[in-house]
């Protein structure tokens, strides 16, 4: 039977790279879904697929994962879609209006910690966030709580007796413990909520294998490394095309010393394509998987131990909770015959 495979994010970057990977290794051996919150380029990465591998099965979804209702309602349509899910790629991501801290990368430049910060951008990153008209803070909704509620949606699919299926997030090495706080888990006090969203990926990832596992759902990390992307353009958005042609060079230059330089979305993918292949019970819970590209080019998967604990991990579990029972009963509120969760509705 075909694997159905769904991704977030996937019409550009790391996400559309991670399905032409997947369809060149089995272009018919996949049901593979895009979800995407603009359907027109949606419809343009399936053309480009489809041109690679003319047979491939390949369907849209249209979700925002910023938005409560949009969720719910693609879920929904997963649902009727599918009946299991094998693989729930949970890949998109932003980090909007980012500020490039210049005083700190001088000061990181000359410091013990150079090559710490090149590799994860620690310190020299801050972005002003939003708040969605759910009144959730956007970066936190987009890159972690809708991808949450969805999770919790597709349970009928995804928990199967006697087969497993794989969640797997798109983290960061920007995923620092210091920008994350359990009293704010939304970070609207702070200045870092692109890592305080990808630090609580790595823990809602730990809870999630803590709650799952025994229905035979599964969830992992990764990292991509360092890629060229449209949300690395944007961190430097006056920066012309031409002047980072111009820096490319340095970039392999600096691979010689850091291998998470991995610069191109195919590469960025590779831990994306490795878990695929992986029995998802030999994998470590505690561990981010790195795609890493060596200095001659070279594309591995390395595990590297997070700085995560199972006590904080329970708690953000049991506060996500607490926000979807909430955002439910606001939707219920609007919307009073709507199923308040999937179960309903499948024995309605
Ligand atoms: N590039 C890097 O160096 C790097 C490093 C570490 C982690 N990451 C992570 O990698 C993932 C993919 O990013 P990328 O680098 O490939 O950048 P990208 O090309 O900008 O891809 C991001 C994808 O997420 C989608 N997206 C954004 N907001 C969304 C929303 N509200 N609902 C649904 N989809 C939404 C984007 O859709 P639109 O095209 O409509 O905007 C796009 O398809 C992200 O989670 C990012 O945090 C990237």
């Amino acid at each position: 039977m075909n694997k159905v495979v769904l991704v977030t994010g996937s019409n550009s970057g790391i996400g559309l790279a991670l399905c032409e990977r997947l369809l060149s290794q089995d272009p018919e051996g996949l049901q593979l879904c895009l979800a995407c919150r603009n359907m027109r380029r949606a419809e343009a990465a399936r053309s480009a697929l489809l041109t690679s591998h003319p047979t491939a099965q390949v369907s849209l979804l249209q979700m925002d994962t910023s938005s409560i209702s949009s969720v719910i309602s693609a879920a929904q349509e997963v649902r009727l879609r599918f009946q299991r899910l094998d693989y729930l790629y949970l890949n998109a991501g932003i980090m909007p209006n980012p500020q490039f801290d210049v005083k700190a990368f001088f000061k990181g430049l000359f410091s013990s910690n150079v090559i710490t910060m090149f590799a994860t951008g620690e310190g020299i990153l801050t972005q002003k966030d939003g708040v969605t008209p759910d009144g959730l803070q956007e970066v936190f909704t987009t890159n972690l709580f809708g991808h949450f509620l969805l999770v919790r949606e597709l349970e009928p699919v995804l928990c199967h007796e006697g087969r497993t299926s794989q969640l797997i997030w798109t983290s960061s090495s920007n995923a620092h413990r210091s920008a994350f706080n359990l009293e704010d888990v939304q970070h609207r006090g702070g200045t870092q909520p692109y890592s305080s969203s990808k630090y609580a990926s790595d823990l809602l990832s730990l809870a999630l294998n803590t709650h799952y596992n025994k229905q035979g759902l599964y969830s992992s990390v990764i990292c991509p490394g360092f890629v060229m992307t449209n949300l690395t353009y944007g961190i430097l958005p006056s920066f012309p095309a031409f002047l980072w042609t111009l820096l490319m060079p340095i970039f392999w230059l600096i691979r010689m010393f850091t291998n998470t330089f991995t610069l191109t979305p195919y590469n960025g993918a590779e831990a994306l394509f490795w878990l695929f292949q992986q029995k998802p019970e030999s994998l470590d819970p505690y561990a981010k998987y790195h795609s890493l590209t060596s200095g001659l080019g070279h594309n591995y998967t390395q595990p590297r131990k997070m700085d995560i604990d199972l006590e904080t991990s329970e708690s953000l579990y049991e506060k996500l909770l607490h926000l979807e029972s909430d955002v439910r009963k606001k939707l219920q509120t609007e919307a009073p015959h709507a199923p308040i969760h999937p179960a309903e509705s499948e024995s309605s």
